[in-house]
């Protein structure tokens, strides 16, 4: 295939995700619509990261495409064997701080052509330091919605209000108010997850807070979301940083603007870290309509062995058929024995693999609800496809992903803190029976809305050709 067409005056772009699937399969796509607008990219990877893509994606062929587009790695200093997985992953942030930082440092002082412009992770402060230091423009994207982003800016005002820290498993029902926009509706347990630290000097929960406040100072802040989505909040986010530009989703918008045969490509791999299972489709398939629940928990949860089970009895007991996406890492542990019972249903109405080609299943017309723990990018691929979700969030953004997703959008059902099998049975029927078609009304007129905003002449569409051109203008 010829090479995407680049003139030398584009200017040199180096974008550096944070090293976890979330944030690079963003990224990336990032990356590949900024090099179709003819921008020159250098995607940063930690060494760990790139590994995974080659051996599970052709990553490098569907880049291969456009002119001046490379890859470079970068060690995130962690141990071989440390787990870059659960809460153990948030360990990271103290490597990348001594051993990447000035490897960092070091390639942007010596990277050829010089580089006009950073879009850093938001949460990776190490960048962003790197570039105000060596005075090279920095944008920031960050991967999650902007009504997380927006509550992490308030800590502070949650602290000085004493509305943190949160006193206790009996305090998480109390409301916040000092989040503008979320006054009527947002409880302690529905904040992200950092904000439960019995001491609001927490170091995460500070160094969080920090980041987020620089991310309204930089040359832009970036957003995977989109106007009519989260417009109210983005309002509020606006009166502190007057350039945000969203362009989300951006897995659609992406699609919407690749040519036929692209599209196909783009279909065909994934910025996966995981070995795709495509057997699902085919299983997928042969069932009704809108009749099987697709279960998800993204990338970084972990399950105990006690919560596999009772996700597992809850599924089966609903009756309804399920997708399940059990990453090994979560499989129960061995020596547990599994119930037969448990084994019986999934033959009859299950079907498990270890890793899914999750947005075309959620595009598959058999799926008609998503138990999801309400990552963002699997909140916004469910958004684009219309299916409605169960939210049951892990750790970080998750927690008030969901809240938005039931209480605001009214996408679905949130059962937040709470995994047994009566309530996994009652959420799955609540949402595949009782208000399905509530749920699916809402769904369809939203995922319309996504349609609209990366067509041309939609917000994120405009947005993006906006970004295109404040880069132009940091060539030098
Ligand atoms: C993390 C955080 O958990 C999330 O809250 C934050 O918003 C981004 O970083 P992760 O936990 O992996 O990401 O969740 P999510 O953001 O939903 O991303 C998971 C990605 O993996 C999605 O793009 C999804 O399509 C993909 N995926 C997941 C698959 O391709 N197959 C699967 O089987 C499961």
């Amino acid at each position: 295939m010829d090479k995407e067409q680049q003139p030398q005056t584009s200017p040199h772009v180096l974008i550096f995700p944070l090293p976890a699937q979330g944030h690079v399969n963003s990224m990336l796509k990032l990356a590949e619509l900024l090099a179709l607008a003819g921008l020159k990219i250098t995607f940063l990877n930690s060494d760990f990261v790139h590994e995974q893509l080659l051996r599970h994606t052709d990553v490098l062929s569907r880049f291969s495409k456009y002119a001046g587009f490379d890859f470079r790695t970068i060690p995130d200093g962690l141990p071989d064997e440390h787990p870059r997985a659960g809460h153990g992953f948030m360990k990271i942030f103290e490597f990348l701080e001594s051993t990447t930082k000035p490897i960092f440092k070091e390639m942007m002082v010596n990277i050829k052509p010089r580089v006009d412009c950073i879009i850093a992770d938001g949460v990776l402060g190490i960048a962003v330091d790197v570039a105000e230091e060596l005075g090279i423009p920095v944008i920031q994207f960050r991967t999650i919605s902007a009504c997380c982003i927006w509550a992490y800016f308030a800590v502070s005002d949650m602290i000085q209000a004493g509305e943190l820290p949160i006193k206790g498993k009996e305090d998480m029902d109390r409301l916040i108010t000092s989040v503008p926009g979320m006054e009527t509706f947002l409880r302690c347990r529905d904040l992200p997850s950092f904000c439960r630290a019995s001491d609001t000097m927490d170091s995460t929960l500070q160094r969080i807070s920090q980041d987020t406040r620089k991310n309204f100072e930089g040359h832009g802040l970036l957003l995977n979301t989109f106007e009519d989505l989260e417009g109210d909040i983005l309002s509020h986010m606006r009166t502190k940083a007057p350039k945000i530009y969203t362009v989300g989703p951006l897995h659609l918008h992406l699609r919407t603007r690749l040519s036929d045969s692209s599209r196909t490509l783009l279909d065909q791999s994934s910025n996966s870290f995981h070995e795709v299972d495509r057997s699902c489709l085919p299983w997928l398939d042969k069932q009704p309509k809108g009749s099987v629940i697709y279960v998800s928990f993204g990338s970084l949860a972990v399950l105990s062995s006690e919560e596999v089970i009772e996700f597992w009895f809850g599924l089966v007991n609903s009756g309804k058929r399920f997708l399940w996406v059990l990453r090994p890492d979560n499989m129960v542990e061995k020596g547990d024995s599994i119930p037969v019972e448990l084994i019986e249903g999934t033959k009859q109405r299950g079907c498990i693999v270890s890793w899914a080609p999750q947005e075309e299943v959620l595009g598959h017309g058999a799926i008609g609800g998503f138990l999801s723990h309400s990552g963002w990018n699997s909140t916004l691929e469910s958004v684009v496809e219309g299916v409605p979700m169960i939210c049951w969030p892990y750790f970080a953004d998750q927690q008030i992903n969901s809240r938005f997703v039931s209480q605001v959008w009214g996408l679905g059902l949130d059962m937040k803190d709470l995994c047994d099998r009566q309530i996994v049975e009652k959420m799955v029927n609540g949402l595949m029976v009782e208000k399905r078609q509530e749920f699916v009304k809402s769904a369809t007129k939203v995922a319309k809305l996504a349609k609209e905003c990366v067509n041309v002449g939609g917000s994120s569409y405009c947005n993006l050709d906006r970004l295109v051109e404040d880069i132009r203008s940091m060539k030098l």
